[in-house]
């Protein structure tokens, strides 16, 4: 097959195209209309068709494949290994479904989910997803007060969490967490649902504590039948960061998400049934959400969910892993492979890696020594795919599975079917010429599996995706791009205010929010520069009410420290900005707008290029002299 010819059908005829591709499912009702397009720019996907994602994940498999690993999970912080067979699978889901139902979870409540890497939180998704219920996973890093915003917008019928989470050989107390959760937010839910590791010795406050072993134990042989959602009914909410301070609440569908991650994993994934997927990435993430989950789950695959770190006991760990358990792919994001570049190379060499296929990496730009490192140690094809939380699937990548077209290095490959990618002008909208660099963007409709509105809030979902780019009612990614002559795009990073540190997407106005809200502030502005491990590190210049209390260096440090702790506090340690200076003032235009490019620019140690009028250019040269004495 060529690859052209295919991305051409499938967006000439997205009806026919995406007919064929929903075969891939179960539909227990089938659907009367593929695509409705009535309502721009919203789009509708396999319209009437009812199905149900726990039944395509689990239940579908049980006649040919109950015997099969579904779920391996190895925990390297806690020594923890376990298979789970897909019988398994679904007894240990059902009884989740069982007891979520006992605590009054129906069809179209939310759940909210803050739980680290255990067998219990794909239990928890998968039950939702059988009682109709909308997931909300919230990544364990994620501090009390961002956790109490995402249940207010999400307003849960019940929450489940643990104990605790572990990283690096250390507890993380979710405990103190949650309760300050419960107790900022106006929506709590009635019910915390406890998963008790016996990490950590604190309990939740009791009104709302509800343990699940017991309940469990109570449930233990009751099946919860599937709840046949229609296809365009939410399946879950992902918080993710943007512009402005408040996550948006990303919704997807039912059918239109499972039938395109099916078929992603056939032209870009090229997984079979049987075959083995490791995705090192979080539950809290999207890449986890569809390539730990449903993906390999939809697919009839093994999924290896892993809770530890790249490096510990020893480099060796995710080679070995690969060994032991014959991963035929594996998922990660560049930043591990930066640091896995670090250790000593032999422990890749001392593993057998030869059930593996092909390494697929995203979620940030994959630099040209890492990816040539990595290409020549592992002797496999190495695979950069390009997408985001809103998608939930490859927008950009080579389709080896459609044709194996050959890769080039800095690129992420070629628009994958269903997407109308198109670089546009950020001036006139117009397309790109060849090589010039542009927005990112994507026509209508959206392929299925892409995001289907902001929870509770379409017209944010409008405003803020398809009516950036001037003049045309087109998707924008808010990445920058050039595309070369044979469609290739290199991506240029964001036109908004978003980063991405290790991995991880972070909205700068989030971090600022955070260190605004310490009493010293008066203003700060943060930034995202290069860093050789993480892709990106956030920088906070700080102005403070009294410049006299960061004097002295002293000073400066401690005070630098409690911003750091308030980050933590407030969003979460995965906020922290790796450094702060104390300025005098921020450079901005004379109507008050903050120069965060030019920030940034000095920041890397370039000169900031064309600025509008600015009000006090002394403001540019405090930051140039605060970030080459290093203070802070
Ligand atoms: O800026 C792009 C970058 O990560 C953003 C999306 O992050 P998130 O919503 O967390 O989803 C990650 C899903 C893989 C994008 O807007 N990004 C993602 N993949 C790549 C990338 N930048 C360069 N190359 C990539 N392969």
């Amino acid at each position: 097959m060529h690859y052209r010819d295919f991305h051409r059908e499938s967006i000439a005829n997205p009806d026919e195209f995406w007919r064929r591709e929903a075969a891939r499912i179960h539909w227990e009702t089938p659907f009367d209309q593929v695509l409705d397009r009535s309502n721009p720019p919203f789009a509708r996907w396999f319209c009437g068709g009812r199905t149900n994602l726990c039944f395509n994940a689990v239940d579908r498999h049980l006649a040919a494949r109950a015997q099969q690993n579904a779920l391996v999970y190895v925990s390297t912080e806690t020594g923890i290994e376990r298979r789970y067979t897909y019988a398994d699978l679904h007894a240990e889901v059902n009884r989740m479904a069982a007891v979520m139902r006992s605590l009054g979870v129906g069809r179209g409540d939310r759940v909210l989910i803050y739980l680290p890497m255990i067998p219990e939180a794909v239990f928890a998704m998968l039950a939702c997803a059988r009682l109709g219920a909308i997931h909300s996973v919230v990544f364990g890093g994620f501090a009390a007060p961002s956790l109490a915003a995402r249940i207010d917008d999400a307003k849960p019928a019940l929450l489940v969490t643990a104990d605790a989470g572990a990283r690096g050989g250390k507890v993380i107390d979710y405990t103190p967490l949650v309760d300050e959760a419960m107790a900022r937010a106006a929506h709590a839910p009635p019910k915390v649902l406890l998963i008790d590791r016996q990490l950590a010795p604190e309990r939740l406050n009791a009104p709302y504590l509800v343990d699940y072993e017991p309940l469990r134990e109570q449930h233990y042989d009751v099946q919860i039948p599937c709840e046949w959602l229609e296809s365009n009914e939410p399946s879950y909410i992902l918080y993710t960061s943007g512009t402005t301070g408040k996550p948006k609440g990303v919704q997807r569908d039912v059918g239109g998400y499972a039938v395109a991650l099916a078929a992603s994993m056939e032209y870009i994934f090229e997984g079979r049934a049987g075959d083995t997927m490791f995705t090192a990435s979080d539950i809290g993430w999207v890449v986890g959400h569809s390539y730990i989950i449903y993906a390999p789950l939809l697919a009839g695959m093994t999924t290896v969910m892993y809770e530890g770190t790249p490096i510990r006991p020893d480099g060796g760990i995710w080679w070995r892993l690969v060994e032991q358990h014959r991963i035929n792919l594996m998922f990660t994001a560049p930043t591990a492979i930066r640091v896995l570049k670090k250790q000593d190379p032999a422990l890749l060499r001392a593993a057998d890696l030869s059930s593996l296929r092909t390494l697929f990496l995203a979620g940030e730009p994959l630099d040209e020594p890492t990816a040539e490192w990595i290409s020549e140690a592992l002797d496999k094809p190495v695979v950069d795919n390009y997408w985001q939380t809103e998608t939930g699937w490859p927008m950009l990548a080579i389709q080896r599975g459609v044709e194996a077209l050959p890769p080039k290095l800095g690129s992420p490959g070629v628009p994958c079917y269903g997407y109308d990618l198109v670089l546009r002008s950020e001036h006139t909208g117009e397309p790109c010429a060849q090589g010039e660099k542009g927005v990112i963007t994507l026509g209508y409709p959206l392929p299925p599996g892409c995001m289907q509105t902001v929870w509770g809030d379409d017209a944010r979902f409008v405003k803020t995706y398809w009516e950036s780019v001037p003049g045309q009612q087109v998707y924008s990614t808010f990445d920058w791009g050039v595309q070369d002559a044979d469609g290739y795009v290199t991506i240029l990073g964001r036109t908004d205010d978003v980063i991405n540190v290790a991995g991880h997407r972070l909205g700068t106005r989030e971090i600022e929010e955070a260190i605004s809200s310490h009493a010293a502030v008066a203003e700060v502005a943060v930034v995202g520069v290069n860093d050789a491990v993480k892709g990106q590190a956030a920088l906070a210049f700080v102005v403070l009410r009294d410049a006299n209390a960061a004097a002295s260096p002293a000073d400066a440090q401690k005070l630098a420290a409690a911003l750091a702790a308030t980050v933590d506090r407030q969003l979460g340690a995965i906020g922290r900005p790796a450094r702060v200076h104390f300025v005098p003032m921020l450079p901005k235009t004379r109507s008050g707008k903050l120069l965060r490019r030019a920030i940034a620019a000095l920041a890397e140690g370039h000169e900031p290029g064309d600025l509008p009028t600015i009000e006090d250019a002394s403001a540019l040269l405090s930051i140039r002299e605060a970030v080459s004495a290093g203070n802070g």
